[in-house]
């Protein structure tokens, strides 16, 4: 079994946008992004604060707008539509979830899709069903785990590829690059019949639910890639979807938690804002 080591290839990535950063404020530019964050969920403030760290890594800068857990839907699409004006903005992240009183697809729809950095405006989502090519601003986690995979040299042609998951921002994006990269895909939700037949039949396994312990050693194929992407607390502790230990024992290759899918995402954040900075600046069509 080899480890998916996501923190050692985090930093590959990080290393290389901090390059990235020092080139555009040579000429002038410096990127910078705005996260919006509504209330106190304790499990967003941390998220925000590891983007937060990369920032301060590859010198985008970054600027936190904190608003009230009673804010209005209304006031926090004007300050989108505030942040989708301003010239020296480059990158907008509304932390998710949003309180219930606030419809999030309607905040998602008034990001400017340029400045859309997490990839979850439906114009982003859109074009990554054309190819490869058109995946510019996908969203960070599922791009994260294609990196990953390219990174260890792995290449999913022809594979039997299972997505656990079917969410807007993981399991259908993770779904779709898999098969943009010609693997054969299963995506399997909350209504699938038999999950562990799904899994089982997996050369590559990637699982995103949030459910700790939902995989089972049974539940995978002799010699199986098996991709983590669950974020759990256990009794304090953090832990994924898969039963690390034992499905550790028959993977080839097998993500841990932490230290797997976060820092990937994290990274792929931090480009995405790269990007976005460079076609606004240099008014490229995405
Ligand atoms: N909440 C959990 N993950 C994410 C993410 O990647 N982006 C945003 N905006 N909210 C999240």
């Amino acid at each position: 079994m080899k480890l998916l080591d996501g923190k050692l290839v985090s930093q590959k990535v990080l290393s290389e946008v901090k390059e990235d950063v020092e080139q555009l404020k040579s000429d002038g530019i410096s990127p910078k992004i705005a996260v919006v964050m509504v209330g106190d969920n304790p499990a967003s403030l941390s998220y925000i604060k590891q983007k937060r760290k990369a920032c301060e890594f590859t010198g985008i800068e970054w600027e936190q707008i904190d608003l009230p857990e009673s804010t209005k839907h209304e006031k926090l699409i004007e300050v989108v539509e505030e942040l989708n004006k301003r010239k020296d903005m480059h990158g907008i992240l509304v932390q998710l979830p949003l309180p219930d009183h606030i419809y999030t697809p309607e905040v998602i729809k008034a990001i400017d899709p340029k400045k859309d950095v997490d990839g979850f405006h439906a114009y982003n989502l859109g074009k990554m069903f054309l190819s490869t090519d058109f995946e510019e601003l996908a969203p960070c986690t599922p791009m994260g785990v294609i990196k990953m995979l390219d990174e260890y040299g792995i290449d999913v042609a022809g594979m039997d590829a299972t997505v656990v998951g079917a969410s807007n921002i993981v399991g259908k994006p993770m779904s779709t690059m898999l098969l943009n990269r010609q693997a054969t895909v299963t995506t399997c939700h909350i209504k699938t019949k038999d999950l562990k037949k799904n899994t089982l039949n997996a050369d590559l396994l990637i699982v995103g639910v949030g459910k700790a312990g939902l995989i089972t050693a049974d539940m995978v194929k002799d010699g199986a890639i098996v991709v983590d992407i669950g974020c759990n607390r256990v009794d304090g502790k953090l832990c994924g979807d898969v039963d690390f230990d034992e499905v550790a024992a028959k993977a080839s290759y097998i993500t841990p938690v932490p230290g797997g899918c976060g820092p990937m995402t994290v990274a792929c954040l931090m480009e995405n804002t790269v990007i976005a900075c460079e076609r606004l600046t240099k008014e490229k069509d995405l």
